[in-house]
């Protein structure tokens, strides 16, 4: 059996999760402050909305629609022409809010997301459900119930969550919320030859294969884009030996168990 794949409109990450996401699966990308996470989860609503016959749905908890509105322009994004022929609504809300509207049925997310018809939805930051239980294991939980209540609603979500590592080792993600999403994306800043660097890792995509290297991406003026994996860049880091280089992606992404 084939599952259905769910574009996310970059090539280079699509063809690292050989094809896209899968249908229905929540999604959760993980990096520090301006690696770009709200630009990849956006440019995933947008491909959707816009080019994928898919409506999306931006939740978000700290930024302003307007804000996302300005941010998309910046990239060709018309997320205003989107809203205003219902294929995009971006609501600002709260966790509690949200987390209660979920629990039953014919809530406010759930009225949105059906007149609409979205089959995406972007959550923006998962960090700020970090306020509705100090315990991790509760934490786990309550996150656990909102994706639930977002896949009832055969939504495809993408979750972004904020990691106070700038550069070097990731924490460790045993008890963590990485074992309630299907998939897993790492975002992160490397230092290499005094140059800060973009890296991205897919570290988990449930029941699909996936691309296990380590590749650079930029955000341009078109938006997120991956490029070719380490190796391939050896030319561009000269004087830096590869050893060296090698060993800071390695740092980057901490040691996995
Ligand atoms: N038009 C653009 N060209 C190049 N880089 C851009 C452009 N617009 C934003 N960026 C970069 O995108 C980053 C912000 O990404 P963002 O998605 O907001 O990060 P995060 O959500 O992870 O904090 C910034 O580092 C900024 O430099
Ligand atoms: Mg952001």
């Amino acid at each position: 059996m084939t599952v259905e794949r769910v574009t996310t409109g970059i090539a280079g990450l699509d063809d690292m999760l050989r094809g896209g996401l899968l249908r229905g699966s929540a999604t959760l990308v993980e990096g520090a402050p301006g690696t770009g996470k709200s630009t990849l989860g956006m440019q995933f609503i947008y491909h959707g909305a816009a080019e994928a016959d898919e409506p999306g749905l931006i939740l978000t908890f700290e930024t302003f629609p307007r804000q996302y509105y300005r941010d998309a322009d910046n990239f060709g994004w018309d997320f205003k022409a989107l809203e205003a022929a219902n294929k995009l609504r971006v609501v600002m809300t709260s966790p509690e809010v949200s987390r209660a509207d979920l629990q039953h049925v014919n809530g406010q997310i759930e009225d949105m997301a059906q007149q609409i018809g979205a089959r995406r939805v972007l959550v923006d930051s998962l960090s700020h459900f970090e306020r509705l239980a100090a315990d991790p294991i509760e934490l786990r939980q309550v996150v656990y119930e909102f994706i639930n209540g977002l896949k009832r609603m055969g939504l495809t979500a993408m979750l972004t969550r904020e990691n106070a590592t700038l550069l070097g080792e990731t924490p460790d993600i045993e008890e963590d919320l990485a074992f309630v999403v299907d998939g897993y994306i790492l975002l992160r800043y490397v230092e290499l030859s005094s140059a800060v660097r973009r890296a991205l890792l897919v570290l988990k995509l449930r029941g699909s294969d996936h691309a296990k290297d380590i590749r650079q991406y930029e955000i341009t003026g078109r938006g997120f884009e991956v490029r070719a994996k380490f190796e391939g860049q050896q030319g561009i880091m000269s004087g830096s030996p590869v050893s060296t280089a090698a060993e800071a992606f390695v740092q980057a992404f901490g040691r996995k168990k």
